[in-house]
This record gives structure tokens, sequence and C-alpha cells, in this order.
């Protein structure tokens, strides 16, 4: 067997963002910004840190400030150039520098399987990533990179998993599974159920916004009919190709924040806002003086 690299890593982010409404009407969610940094370059950022060398990025209407914001603004660098601006000119550039980034478009946001199929042509025939940029992991390596890492031992796919307590497990899609034998980190997939019913949970092991795919998955999402909410789904995707391939989860080490989620968001913007140089010793400060 030819083993393969992970080169390219997918973006679906042609999803609507009902959950954080209003401020994703006329603005992608991926483009909400944790601190200073819209969470699709936290994700960018992390797929380039695991040795992806393409970004795809699934676009829809209204999206076009991602495109915006990683290609370079001469505008922008004009005038930071004249006012001598040096550190924020090389944060404006460096965005277009971060990798090769190409767009494809969903024209009708018909499910994440149905974004997934969308970068078919641009994936060819290899393994890729698939990020959900609103899912930000925060970890000392990133989550991508152990996954990659995984990934080159087993060549199998490899679906980011997390354990929910309780009802939350209907939130997720949940994997029916047993622990793997060599590596403690990996979960070899039996079967899997998108949004159980808490009661019927195979188990409580979620999946999370971050998967290694093998091409055939394309082979699958073109077979497969349209599943929960009329959407072609991915998890049905992904369980029509455990017939022909293992499919892992994997528990990475960090800790995941659901940024499309409101309070989700609050959480991860003060835990990042805390972690930073410049901010964090200040806000952490204010915070404590305030009377909440
Ligand atoms: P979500 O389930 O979070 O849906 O999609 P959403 O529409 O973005 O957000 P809510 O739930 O209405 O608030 C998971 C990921 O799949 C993408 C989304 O952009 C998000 O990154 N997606 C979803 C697509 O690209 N196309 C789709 O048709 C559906």
């Amino acid at each position: 067997m030819t083993r393969m690299k992970v080169r390219k890593a997918v973006f679906p982010a042609a999803g609507m963002g009902t959950r954080f409404l209003p401020a994703t009407k006329a603005m992608p969610k991926e483009m909400l910004p944790l601190v200073d940094k819209p969470l699709i370059q936290y994700g960018v950022e992390e797929a380039v840190a695991a040795g992806c060398e393409e970004i795809i990025i699934i676009t829809g209407r209204g999206k076009t400030t991602m495109e915006d914001h990683f290609d370079r603004s001469w505008e922008l660098e004009a005038v930071l150039e004249k006012r001598n601006k040096l550190a924020l000119l090389e944060i404006a550039r460096s965005m277009s520098k971060l990798a090769k980034i190409v767009y494809t478009r969903q024209a009708e946001a018909l499910g994440l399987g149905h974004a997934v199929l969308m970068a078919k042509e641009l994936v060819g025939d290899e393994p890729f990533a698939v990020i959900l940029a609103d899912d930000v992991v925060d970890s000392k390596q990133g989550c991508m990179k152990q996954m990659v890492e995984a990934y080159n031992d087993t060549q199998s796919s490899i679906l980011g998993s997390e354990v929910v307590e309780g009802p939350a497990i209907s939130n997720y899609g949940c994997l029916d599974c047993t622990p793997d034998a060599n590596d403690p980190r990996l979960l070899l997939v039996r079967d899997m159920v998108e949004k159980p019913k808490f009661e019927d949970a195979p188990s409580q092991n979620a999946i999370i916004g971050r998967y290694i795919l093998t091409p055939r998955i394309f082979e699958m999402l073109e077979t497969i009919k349209p599943g929960a909410g009329g959407e072609l789904q991915l998890t049905d995707g992904i369980k029509a190709l455990l017939q022909y391939e293992k499919v892992y989860g994997f528990s990475y080490e960090g800790k995941r924040h659901d940024a499309g989620d409101k309070l989700g968001f609050l959480k991860a913007t003060v835990e990042f806002a805390l972690q930073r140089d410049d901010l964090g010793p200040t806000f952490r400060a204010w915070l404590k003086a305030q009377n909440f």
C-alpha cells in the first residue's frame, strides 16, 4: 500500500449559522472573531500546523469577506506603511501568506455531506482533512496535527471525538465503538448515529468538527440519500464507508469550544483573552474587580 499524506484541508463554511442570528444574517459565522482573529483563521492555522499545504473553503452566498480576509489588502498595507506601523503591517500581510487557499461554492445549503462533496475535484484521489471552523480546539499540539499523526499510522479515516456527559449527546453524531488495543486514543467505529435520543445513544463518544477522510467518502456521498432535515449528512456518508474501510474515533488532547453557539462563543472569548500576554493580566484584574 502506498502511504499517503494529508495535504489538503476542506473547510465547509456555507451553512446559514442560524444559531448566531442576527450577527450571521449578512456576515459568515466563520468570520466571528475570538478576541481579534476570525474563527476560520484559527482553523486554517491549525491545518497549516498539521502540514496541510492547500486549504479548500466551501463558501456560499454572502461569504466573500472570507476571501478578502485571506487576500492582500493594498490600501490597508499602504496606510500602515506610511504610518510606520510595522507590527500591524506584518499582521495584515501574514494572512495572505498562510497557505494556498482556494474557494468553491455550494449553491444551496443542502447539508454538511453535500458541502464536502463540493470539494471532490479539488481534493482528487487522496486523503484530506475536514475542519468545521466553529469548533475551536485549544490545545498544546494542534488537534489536526494529532489526528494526522494517527492517520499516518492507521491510513484510515479518523473522526475527532470527545466524551459528552448526559443528554447533550443528542446534539452530536455519536459513535458505537470499541477502544483500539494498541493506541488508547483510538476507537474502532462499529456504527454511528446522528443526534440520537439520550436513551438510544450507543456511547458518550461524540464526533466533533475534525475529520480525516479517505477519498472513497466522495463515492459514498454520491450514493446516499438525504437524511435528517432533508440534508445530505456527512455522518451517513461515513456510515456507508464503514462497509468498506476501517474508521476510527480519536480522543484528542485539548479543550473544544463550540463557538457557533452564543454561550460557547462567550466562554471561548473569555478563555482566549485571558491567555493573551497583551490582554490577559488587565482583563483578569478587571474581571476580578467586577461584582457580577
Ligand atoms: P452547522 O450544523 O453548524 O450549521 O454546520 P450552520 O448552518 O452553519 O449553523 P446553525 O446550526 O444554523 O447555527 C456545520 C458546518 O457545516 C457547514 C457550516 O458552515 C458549518 O461549518 N455547512 C452546513 C455547509 O457548508 N453547508 C451546509 O449545507 C450545511
